[in-house]
C-alpha cells in the first residue's frame, strides 16, 4: 500500500467535523466554546475529555489521550493511519490515489513550494505595512483615518500601503534572495514584455488575506479614490491560494463569533474593518465573491448561526438569496438585517453606532421569512400573472427548506398571503409543473369565488352590518373595484332589497346566492361585524377598506398597463405608446392621492 497524498489528508481534516465524529461516541455537553463528556478511553466518572471545535482537536486531562480526529478514530476503533483517512475519504467520496515514489517527491516538493510561499507572502506583508507607516504612506494613513480605522484595528488586520511607483515591492523581494517568476507565480508581481517585472499593487491601501492558522496567503488592495478604474485589485488564484476556500476577518473574528455564539457575515473588506474597529468582532466577508460550500463548511466548524448584513442595494439583497442554499448545506441557521437601499454596515455604523446596529441583530429574521416577504410583499393584490411569478419563486425558495415543520410553516405563510388554497398550494409545492395550469385556474377561482381579497371580504362584512350605505356605494361606482363578479352581483341584489324594504333579509339573500364558496364567506361575514371593528369604528373600517380596495385596483391597472407598455412598439405604435403612458401617469397620480388622503385622514 503505497502513502496516502498529503492533499488528501488536508481535504479529509477540512471536512470532518470532530465534534460531530467524536460525538457518535461520547456524550457531549457544551461548555462555553467547547465541549466536554466522559472519557471514552479511560473510566471516569466526572468529565475531564474535552473537544475544542475550533482548533479540530480533543483532549483528556484524566489520562491523557488527544490529538485530531484521525488519532481519534484510530485510538477508538483501532485502525491504523491509512485505514482511519480512508475511511474519512469515503464517506466524503474523495478519491485516493496510491502514491509513488514519484508522487511522494511531488508532494515534498509541494510542501517546500508552500514553506516558500509563505515566507514571500509575511515578507511583502511586513514591507506593506512598514510603508504606511513611513513619509510615502501618508496619504494612505490619513485616508484609513478619515474612515475611522483606528491604529489598533489597522494593526490587527495588517493593513498596509503599496506605494506609488512600478517596482517598490519587486525590488525589496529580489534583495531578499527571491526571483522573478517566483513572485511572478505568487500573484505580486506581473511580467512585462521585455522580461522584466512590476509591482501588481501600487498606490492602494493593502488587506492581507489570512487563513485560520494566521498565514497571509495573498493580498486585496484598494484604491485611495474613487478615480482609479478599478475600486479593488486583489491577489490571483495561485496553487496556494483558493479564493472560494478563505473569508476574508475569520482569523481575526474566531473569537468574536464564539463568544457572540454567531458570525456577522458582510460583503465588503471595509465593512469587516470598520465593525471590529466598533466592537462587533464576529464580523467576516467572502472574498468579493459569491459564498462557497467550502467557506460555509469552514465557517460551520466555528458556529451553526449566521447573520447576513450584506449592503442595502439590490444587488446585495440578490447576494443574500444566493447564500441560502449554500448555508442550508452547511447546516447553518441564517438570519438577515436589511439596510436602507443606500446603506452598508459601515455606513450604518459610523451613522448610528454601534448600539443600533446590535439592535438591528437583536431584530434579524429567518432568511427564508426574508426572502419570502421580499417576493410576496409586492404581489399581495396584484394580478394573477404576477402572483404565479412570485409563487413559482416562493417555491423555488421552499425547495430548499428541508425542516418539515418550518416547511408548513412557510407554505401556510404563501398560502394566506397569495390567497390560494393551502391543499392546492401544497400539490403545487410537490410537483410545480404539473401542477401550473391547476394553480393558475384556482387563483382565477380564487378572484371571483369565496376566497376574497381581505379588503373585499372587509367592505362586504361592513356593508351587510350597515346596508344604508350601500346607495353611495353604488352611485360611487366601487363595484367595478372588486375583483370578484360574484361578489359585486351580490351586493347589487342586496342593495335592491334594501331599496324596496328598508332592511335586509339574511336568510333570503343567502338562498339567492348559486356559488357554494360565495356563500359560505357570507353566511361568515354576516356574524362577523363584531370581531372585526367595534361598533363605533364602523365608519372608519369602512373607508379603509375602500382605501385598500382602490389601491388594489390601482396596482392591477398599473400592472396591466406596463405589461402592455411592453407589447407596444415604440415606434410603429407611436400614439398608442403614449396613451398607455398617459394612463400610467393618472393611475400614478391617483395612487399619490390616496396616499395623502390616508396620511391626512383624521385619526
Ligand atoms: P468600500 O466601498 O470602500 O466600503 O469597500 P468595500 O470593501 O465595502 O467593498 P464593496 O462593498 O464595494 O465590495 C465588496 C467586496 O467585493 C470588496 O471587499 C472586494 O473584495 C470586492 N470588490 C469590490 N470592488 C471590486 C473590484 O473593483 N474588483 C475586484 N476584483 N473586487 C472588488
Ligand atoms: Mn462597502
Amino acid at each position: 500500500m503505497g502513502l496516502i497524498p498529503d492533499l488528501v489528508i488536508e481535504q479529509v481534516l477540512s471536512r470532518t467535523d470532530i465534534l460531530q465524529t467524536v460525538g457518535e461516541y461520547v456524550t457531549l455537553k457544551r461548555t462555553g466554546n467547547n465541549y466536554k463528556g466522559l472519557c471514552p478511553f479511560h473510566g471516569e466518572n466526572s468529565p475531564s475529555f474535552f473537544v475544542h471545535p475550533s482548533k479540530g482537536i480533543f483532549k483528556c486531562f484524566g489520562c491523557g489521550a488527544g490529538g485530531n480526529v484521525v488519532n481519534f478514530l484510530m485510538t477508538i476503533e483501532g485502525w491504523n493511519f491509512p485505514e482511519t483517512v480512508r475511511h474519512l475519504a469515503d464517506k466524503f467520496g474523495i478519491e485516493i490515489a496510491e502514491e509513488s515514489d514519484e508522487e511522494a517527491e511531488q508532494s515534498r516538493r509541494r510542501r517546500e513550494g508552500k514553506k516558500l510561499y509563505l515566507r514571500i507572502m509575511t515578507e511583502a506583508r511586513a514591507f506593506f505595512e512598514q510603508t504606511l507607516e513611513a513619509e510615502g504612506g501618508r496619504a494612505a494613513l490619513h485616508y484609513l483615518r478619515e474612515r475611522d480605522i483606528d491604529a489598533v484595528t489597522s494593526q490587527a488586520f495588517g493593513l498596509g500601503y503599496a506605494p506609488q511607483g512600478w517596482q517598490n515591492l519587486f525590488e525589496h523581494l529580489v534583495a531578499l534572495g527571491h526571483k522573478g517568476p517566483v513572485l511572478e507565480r505568487a500573484g505580486l508581481v506581473i511580467a512585462n514584455n521585455k522580461g522584466g517585472y512590476y509591482d501588481r499593487f501600487r498606490h492602494r491601501v493593502v488587506f492581507p488575506v489570512v487563513d485560520i492558522w494566521g498565514n497571509t496567503l495573498a493580498f486585496g488592495a484598494r484604491a485611495l479614490s474613487s478615480e482609479e478604474q478599478a475600486k479593488y485589485i486583489n491577489s490571483p488564484e495561485t496553487p496556494f491560494y483558493k479564493k472560494g476556500e478563505q473569508l476574508y476577518g475569520l482569523d481575526q473574528a474566531k473569537k468574536g463569533i464564539q463568544k457572540a455564539e454567531f458570525a456577522l457575515l458582510v460583503e465588503g473588506n471595509f465593512d469587516v474593518i470598520s465593525l471590529h474597529g466598533q466592537g462587533l468582532d464576529m464580523a467576516i466577508a467572502p472574498m468579493g465573491t459569491a459564498l462557497t460550500d467550502e467557506q460555509a463548511r469552514l465557517l460551520a466548524r466555528y458556529t451553526k448561526r449566521v447573520v447576513i448584513a450584506f449592503d442595502g442595494d439590490q444587488a446585495g439583497q440578490d447576494a443574500t438569496l444566493r447564500c441560502m442554499s449554500v448555508l442550508e448545506r452547511a447546516q447553518i441557521e441564517t438570519l438577515v438585517i436589511q439596510f436602507d437601499e443606500l446603506d452598508d454596515p459601515d455606513s450604518f455604523i459610523r451613522r448610528h453606532g454601534p448600539k443600533a446596529l446590535h439592535e438591528k441583530i437583536a431584530d434579524a429574521v429567518p432568511l427564508v421569512a426574508w426572502a419570502l416577504d421580499r417576493m410576496l410583499s409586492p404581489v399581495e393584490g396584484a394580478s394573477i400573472e404576477r402572483k404565479l411569478v412570485a409563487l413559482k419563486e416562493a417555491s423555488e425558495l421552499l425547495a430548499d427548506v428541508h425542516d418539515t415543520l418550518s416547511w408548513e410553516h412557510y407554505a401556510q405563510e404563501i398560502s394566506r398571503r397569495l390567497a390560494i388554497e393551502p391543499r392546492l398550494l401544497r400539490e403545487y409545492l410537490k410537483r410545480p409543473k404539473a401542477n401550473e395550469e391547476a394553480t393558475r385556474k384556482a387563483f382565477v377561482d380564487a378572484q371571483r369565488g369565496a376566497e376574497l381579497e381581505n379588503a373585499e371580504y372587509g367592505a362586504l362584512v361592513v356593508l351587510l352590518d350597515h346596508p344604508e350605505w350601500l346607495e353611495d356605494f353604488f352611485r360611487d361606482e366601487l363595484d367595478k373595484l372588486l375583483c370578484s363578479q360574484e361578489l359585486a352581483e351580490f351586493l347589487e341584489r342586496a342593495h335592491n332589497q334594501y331599496g324596496q324594504t328598508q332592511q335586509l333579509n339574511g336568510p333570503m339573500l343567502l338562498e339567492r346566492i348559486d356559488n357554494g364558496p360565495l356563500r359560505k364567506t357570507v353566511e361568515r361575514a354576516m356574524v362577523e361585524s363584531a370581531t372585526l371593528y367595534a361598533a363605533d369604528k364602523s365608519l372608519r373600517w369602512y373607508q379603509d377598506c375602500v382605501r385598500t380596495l382602490k389601491k388594489n385596483w390601482a396596482n392591477r391597472t398599473l400592472d396591466h398597463i406596463m405589461l402592455e407598455l411592453e407589447r407596444v412598439d415604440f415606434r410603429a405604435e407611436r400614439a398608442r405608446y403614449e396613451a398607455l403612458n398617459k394612463q400610467r401617469e393618472q393611475v400614478n397620480r391617483f395612487k399619490t392621492a390616496l396616499d395623502l388622503e390616508v396620511k391626512s385622514a383624521p385619526s
